[in-house]
C-alpha cells in the first residue's frame, strides 16, 4: 500500500499533549520561543532574542529556505487572564550575525545551530511593555510561523509587467519611519546579496550610533547600497532642507524612480507623506509611481481574546477619525479603527464572517471616500469599488453602498 492511508500509530496531538505536561517548551507541532535575552538598540527600541523550540525549527527550517527578510511574528501572551496577540518584526535573516550577538547572553546551544530568533519592539502600549520590561528570562511563549508578504518576492511580482526589460533588477529604495527600521535589515541584506541597488531613507527622533555603524559597514561592502539617516530634529541631516519625507526629497536621491521599488514601514503619517510625494512627482514627471510602493502593515493580527478565546475588540489598530457615510441606510458613524469595528462600536451592525479579510462575507462597495487595507497597505482609489469592512481602515470621509 504505496500511497494509501497511512494511520498514525502514536498521534502527534497526543505525543505532544504529554510532552507539554513533561516540559511547556516541548512541541511537536506547536511553535515555541523562549526567551534568552534582550538588547537595547535605541531609547525606544527593544530587541529580544528567543531560542526556538523543535515544532518553530523543523518548520521553518525543512526547506533551505529559512524566513524571508521583511517577514514578522505573531506572539500570543496571557496576561491578567486575557490572551493578547502582537505582530513584531524579525530582525535580520536566520543566519546573519547581529551586531551586538557577542555581548548579549545567548546559549551556546542557540548560537551555533540557528536556534535563535530575534524581534523588535518599541515598548508603548500592554504587550509591547510587557514584553521588553516585565516577561522574565527563560519564559515561553507561543508565537505563529513567520509571516507577512513584506518581501522581496514583492519586487519581483510587481515589475515583471514591464516588457521585455523584465530580467533586470530594479534598484529598491527602504523608507522606514522610527522602528519602522526593523524589518528592513533581513531586507537590505537579501537585496543587496541579490544584486539590487539599494537606497535606504530612516526617519527617526533619536540617533542610533549603533545602527547607523551597521548601515555603514554595509556600504562599504556594498558601493550600490546608500543610506539616508534623517534626525527628525536635526536639520543638518535633512533630505533637501525638508524635516520629513517630501518630492524634493526623494528626487535628491537620483534614483530612476519610475523603475524603483519602494519598501514603507512606519507610521500613518509616514505613509502619507510618502503617497503624497509621489503624487506630486507623478504629476510632475507624468510618471506612475503609486503601485510601485509597498507598506508594512503586519496583516490585521492586533488582536486579543479572553481566557475562554473570544476576540476582543481591536482598540490598538487606530488612526485619525473620519465619518463614515451608509448610504442606503441613511446612517453614519466616525471610524478611527477597521470600518466593521467602529461600525459596530456605534452600534450598527454590518455583515461579517472571519473578521480576517478571507471570507468575502463583509465585502460592500464603497460609492467614494479613500480607504487603507491593512493587510496589504494598499490605499485605495477615491471612486467606486468593491471592498472588504473588516480589515478597510477610512482615510478619508467614506460613503458606502449599504
Ligand atoms: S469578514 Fe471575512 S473577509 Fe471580512
Amino acid at each position: 500500500m504505496a500511497n494509501g492511508y497511512r494511520p498514525e500509530i502514536v498521534q502527534r496531538a497526543f505525543v505532544d499533549f504529554i510532552g507539554s505536561r513533561l516540559h511547556p517548551f516541548w512541541s511537536l507541532t506547536t511553535p515555541k520561543l523562549r526567551l534568552l535575552a534582550r538588547y537595547e538598540m535605541s531609547d525606544d527600541l527593544i530587541a529580544l532574542q528567543f531560542e526556538t523550540n523543535q515544532a518553530f525549527r523543523q518548520q521553518i527550517f525543512k526547506g533551505t529556505d529559512d524566513w524571508k527578510g521583511g517577514q514578522y511574528l505573531d506572539l500570543r501572551v496571557f496576561i491578567d487572564g486575557v490572551y493578547h496577540q502582537r505582530s513584531y518584526s524579525i530582525v535580520g535573516l536566520a543566519n546573519q550575525p547581529l551586531w551586538w550577538q557577542d555581548d548579549a547572553v545567548i546559549t551556546e546551544t542557540a548560537k551555533s545551530k540557528r536556534h535563535a530568533v530575534t524581534i523588535a519592539i518599541k515598548p508603548q502600549g500592554l504587550v509591547s511593555n510587557y514584553l521588553t520590561k516585565q516577561l522574565p528570562l527563560f519564559s515561553i511563549v507561543d508565537t505563529s510561523m513567520p509571516l507577512g508578504d513584506f518581501t522581496l518576492a514583492q519586487a519581483k511580482t510587481s515589475l515583471d509587467h514591464r516588457g521585455p526589460d523584465n530580467q533586470k533588477l530594479n534598484p529598491l529604495l527602504f523608507v522606514a519611519g522610527g522602528s519602522g527600521i526593523t524589518p528592513m535589515l533581513g531586507l537590505i541584506t537579501q537585496a543587496l546579496a541579490n544584486g539590487h541597488q539599494v537606497a535606504l531613507l530612516h526617519y527617526n527622533r533619536t540617533e542610533l550610533p549603533q545602527l547607523q555603524h551597521q548601515w555603514q559597514q554595509l556600504s562599504d561592502i556594498h558601493p550600490t547600497f546608500s543610506y539616508h539617516f534623517i534626525h527628525t530634529d536635526n536639520p543638518t541631516t535633512y533630505l533637501a532642507d525638508e524635516r520629513y519625507l517630501s518630492a524634493e526629497g526623494l528626487l535628491s536621491l537620483n534614483l530612476p524612480l519610475a523603475d524603483t521599488q519602494i519598501f514603507a514601514c512606519g507610521s500613518q503619517a509616514l505613509s502619507a507623506g510618502l503617497y503624497k510625494a509621489v503624487n506630486e512627482i507623478s504629476v510632475l514627471q507624468n510618471i506612475q509611481l503609486r503601485d510601485n510602493i509597498i507598506v508594512e502593515n503586519f496583516g490585521n493580527a492586533l488582536t486579543d481574546f479572553d481566557g475562554d478565546g473570544n476576540q476582543l475588540l481591536d482598540n490598538a489598530l487606530q488612526t485619525e477619525s473620519h465619518t463614515v457615510y451608509l448610504r442606503s441606510r441613511q446612517r453614519q458613524f466616525d471610524s478611527d479603527t477597521t470600518l466593521l469595528v467602529a461600525a459596530e462600536n456605534a452600534s450598527i451592525r454590518l455583515a461579517y464572517g472571519c473578521r480576517q479579510g478571507i471570507c468575502q462575507l463583509c465585502r460592500c462597495n464603497k460609492m467614494s471616500g479613500v480607504v487603507k487595507n491593512i493587510q496589504t497597505g494598499k490605499i485605495s482609489s477615491d471612486g467606486y469599488e468593491s471592498i472588504q469592512t473588516c480589515i478597510n481602515i477610512a482615510m478619508t470621509d467614506v460613503v458606502l453602498d449599504i
